[in-house]
């Protein structure tokens, strides 16, 4: 049997070279053509795209999903789904998975490929057997990953466990660009030895390898190939559908794609390539070995920077590159895909900013420690963990278990709210509560793509333009605000918060928004006391008090971006002290 391909232009690809800004009116006037091809599947929604929708596009995901159904006849389109996480960053409770899968079903969706940061299975069982109860094809996934814990064994035997739940096929998704064309060839012979159902090899061209890679799995007995048109291919992106096609042409591997066919909706989507090219970055485009040296995937690594460049400190990029694998050990070695990349990626900035390793910790390496993400893959280390949790009780079970019903408090809010108009409104509101608040009031407006705003662009004027955009962190999109002008940094916090910090001043130690505002004027408060909890890269760490006293004036709003050393309240210190 020939090799089948799955096309991820309208998913994975535009999520890893464009933060995932592709517009479905970008989309409608393809997918007939994309359904007539024969690709295995579609993969057209979940990971960032629901996300990106209603935080930049002011677009409906689940409208997007049945405007893509309604043309999509033949083809099943398959979405990414993280699990207990899916398609958020945290684990949400059982009903709230139980209820975004039947409406991903019912809008759509015929195949979740489901996967989990740390290869807990207890993770993803939940989402797999309600997707199985509504008839969907599940591909149960292996995150692939390099290190002292990770061997072919295991991942084998994560294959047959998985076979064993009942999944329709297995994916390994290397989601990082790691896999080298012998790893693959070995891993591949492997599983396709022990496991029966179809095997499908997704990576990223991130290091350049892909494509030799799955050169390598499909002479090993790989089935499926994730492929992505050549416009959107490449660098972050999958290797080319057109190319990969075309190398088996004639071969007993011969996808049967008609290639002619091929080419024409190449043409439509590098037509598309110029009008987002604005959004395209070099680092994105081209193949980066650092992936391998660092096992910083190219994402994650733009993310460190724009972080450093905000916090003035670009010259300790060496010096966090170096603690990222040290916190990852430390973590027991998960996979950085999201959210273990914010969690490892953001740590490491704190370590070495702090000028102490995990002096300051984020809510986030907490919960880690305490199970609340599931089993690491390897042991802890534990003098880390004594430091970042102390005595506090270990969760040993499935996260999830320990995580009540949400569902009907929400419904109650968003009804009060007046934003629920549609069944799926409630998950939407679930799944981002503060963004979706602002999307379902109708609140939210279009991002402007860069591009389409520039006169005649010419190549050497567009990096003088200091631009807002996103960058992707491993399938996850934040927001920064970028100048190519080294030497010019933006200044987003209010001027009067940069004065030099008095006694009682609340100061931020990292850049990021402030979700929570917990001081409130005239609220006596201790040395220590958390006042404020700040978000960068997803991630949240504590501001606390510096000293016992009372609370004289609040300096910052929730959802306001502070920067490092800005003071977010003022505490006035008790008398005598
Ligand atoms: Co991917």
């Amino acid at each position: 049997m020939g090799i089948r391909l799955t096309d991820t232009t309208l998913r994975d690809a535009h999520q890893s070279l464009i933060a995932t800004r592709m517009r479905t009116r970008d989309m409608l006037d393809v997918v007939a053509e994309l359904d007539k091809v024969g690709f295995f599947s579609l993969e057209v929604w979940g990971g960032a795209t629901f996300d990106a929708s209603i935080r930049f596009l002011n677009e409906d995901p689940w409208e997007r999903l049945r405007a893509l159904r309604e043309r999509v006849k033949h083809t099943p389109l398959q979405m990414l789904l993280r699990g207990q996480n899916l398609v958020g960053y945290r684990h949400y409770a059982d009903d709230v998975v139980r209820e975004f899968v039947r409406l991903s079903v019912k809008n759509g969706i015929s195949i979740f490929r489901v996967f989990d940061a740390l290869n807990d299975v207890r993770n993803m069982e939940l989402a797999m057997k309600v997707a199985k109860e509504y008839g969907a094809h599940v591909q149960g996934t292996i995150c692939y990953t390099i290190s002292p814990v990770h061997t072919i064994e295991g991942f084998v035997g994560m294959a047959m466990e998985l076979e064993r739940l009942g999944c329709d096929s297995i994916c390994i998704k290397d989601m990082a660009g790691l896999i080298s064309p012998e790893a693959t060839t070995r891993l591949v012979r492997a599983i396709k030895r022990r496991v029966s159902i179809p095997l499908d090899l997704h990576s990223h061209c991130s290091s350049g390898m892909a494509p030799l890679s799955y050169h390598a799995a499909t002479l090993a007995g790989a089935d499926i190939l994730d492929t992505a048109f050549s416009a959107f291919s490449w660098g972050t992106s999958q290797p080319p559908t057109e190319s990969i096609a075309a190398a088996f042409k004639g071969t007993k591997y011969d996808s049967g794609l008609d290639l002619e066919a091929l080419y024409e909706i190449g043409e439509y989507f590098t037509a598309l390539y110029s009008k987002y090219r604005g959004l395209f970055t070099a680092e994105a485009t081209r193949p980066n070995i650092n992936v391998l040296l660092h096992q910083v995937p190219g994402g994650m690594l733009t993310n460190l920077v724009s972080q450093l460049k905000e916090q003035n400190a670009l010259d300790k990029l060496g010096e966090v590159l170096r603690e990222v694998p040290r916190v990852r050990a430390d973590l027991g070695y998960p996979p950085l895909v999201t959210p273990t990349s914010q969690v490892v990626g953001i740590q490491a900035v704190l370590n070495v900013l702090s000028g102490s390793r995990y002096k300051r910790v984020t809510n986030e390496v907490k919960d880690y420690f305490l199970g609340r993400y599931g089993r690491p893959p390897g042991r802890v280390d534990e003098e880390v963990k004594k430091l970042v949790v102390g005595d506090e009780p270990i969760i040993n079970g499935r996260p999830a278990d320990s995580i009540d019903p949400e569902l009907e408090k929400l419904r109650e809010s968003g009804r009060k709210l007046g934003i629920l108009r549609k069944e799926e409104d409630l998950i939407t509101y679930a799944l981002y509560p503060q963004v979706a608040m602002k999307f379902l009031r109708g609140e939210a407006k279009e991002e402007v793509i860069p591009s389409l705003t520039m006169n005649p662009l010419s190549p050497a004027e567009v990096p003088e333009l200091p631009m807002e955009f996103a960058v992707d962190v491993d399938g996850e999109v934040f927001n920064v605000k970028v100048s190519t002008v080294a030497s010019k940094t933006i200044e987003i916090g209010k001027p009067e918060k940069r004065e030099k910090p008095s006694r009682g001043a609340v100061i931020a130690h990292i850049q990021g928004m402030v979700v929570a505002m917990k001081a409130r004027v005239g609220q006596k408060v201790k040395e220590g006391d958390v006042l404020a909890i700040i978000e960068a890269m997803k991630m949240q760490s504590e501001v606390r008090s510096p000293l016992s006293g009372t609370v004289r004036k609040i300096l910052a709003y929730e959802g306001e971006i502070v920067n490092s050393g800005d003071a977010v309240a003022m505490v006035e210190p008790e008398e005598g002290m």
